[in-house]
């Protein structure tokens, strides 16, 4: 299992021999390192419909015909939109595609479309694969039923750091501490100077505060999970 972050809240997971694109907004991302028009998948995720986390979802799938995965109403959304192939699933639900199974999850935060459509609820992403199990939490505050997320048995959990629109470093400890994940990836944050953080100082107190170790990675880069 492979994972290549692109800045923000965008990553490249690849699992079983497929590559799933999740939160592709690269155009307009200070940190992102790949165009747009670059970038190669089998499938798209996207946690809830804000315009950092939709991105360039309706011309990647176009250009590659990837299968977009999304809650009912984001998906009804990029149809009009003109992406060719959606699934949509709404919370709770998960279904078996050929990576693994995907389950939508909540995340506390709101969902509505870069042109003002209601894009439903946000969605937290659980990835379960014969190569390990992935949470990447979307955008929310903490909650406690992080705990029943993590019993599945998380290889790595994706988490919001940046403060101010979702939680911050301080409530990303608990959510480590709810979730148990072996690997702790920070992501949102940095990006704009209102998500500032300094994450060499979170990677210090997930290994002081929490059983996971903490994964910062660089935009760009690809880590072997
Ligand atoms: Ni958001
Ligand atoms: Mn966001």
């Amino acid at each position: 299992m492979k994972l290549t972050f692109f800045g923000h809240s965008a990553f490249a997971l690849e699992v079983g021999g497929q590559r799933i694109l999740i939160d592709p907004f690269l155009t307009g991302n200070p940190l992102n390192t790949i165009a747009a028009d670059q970038v190669q998948c089998d499938y798209i995720v996207v946690s809830h419909g804000h315009g950092d986390h939709v991105g360039d979802t309706v011309q990647i799938a176009q250009r590659t015909n990837a299968l977009v995965i999304s809650n009912h109403e984001i998906c009804q959304w990029l149809q009009k939109q003109g992406v060719p192939r959606t699934h949509d699933m709404h919370l709770g639900g998960s279904f078996r595609f050929d990576f693994g199974t995907l389950k939508l999850t909540i995340a506390h935060h709101g969902s509505v479309l870069p042109d003002g459509t209601y894009g439903g609820n946000p969605a937290g992403l659980l990835f379960k694969t014969a190569e390990g199990n992935v949470y990447h939490a979307g955008d929310t505050a903490l909650f406690s039923d992080m705990s029943l997320i993590g019993a599945a048995g998380l290889r790595a959990a994706i988490l919001p750091v940046g403060d101010n629109y979702t939680m911050g470093p301080e409530d990303s400890l608990a959510a480590i501490r709810l979730l148990q994940p072996q690997l702790a990836i920070p992501c949102h944050y940095s990006t704009f100077p209102v998500i500032e953080q300094d994450i060499t100082l979170w990677a210090q107190q997930v290994r002081q505060n929490t059983s996971a170790a903490p994964l910062v990675m660089a935009p760009g880069s690809t880590v072997e999970l």
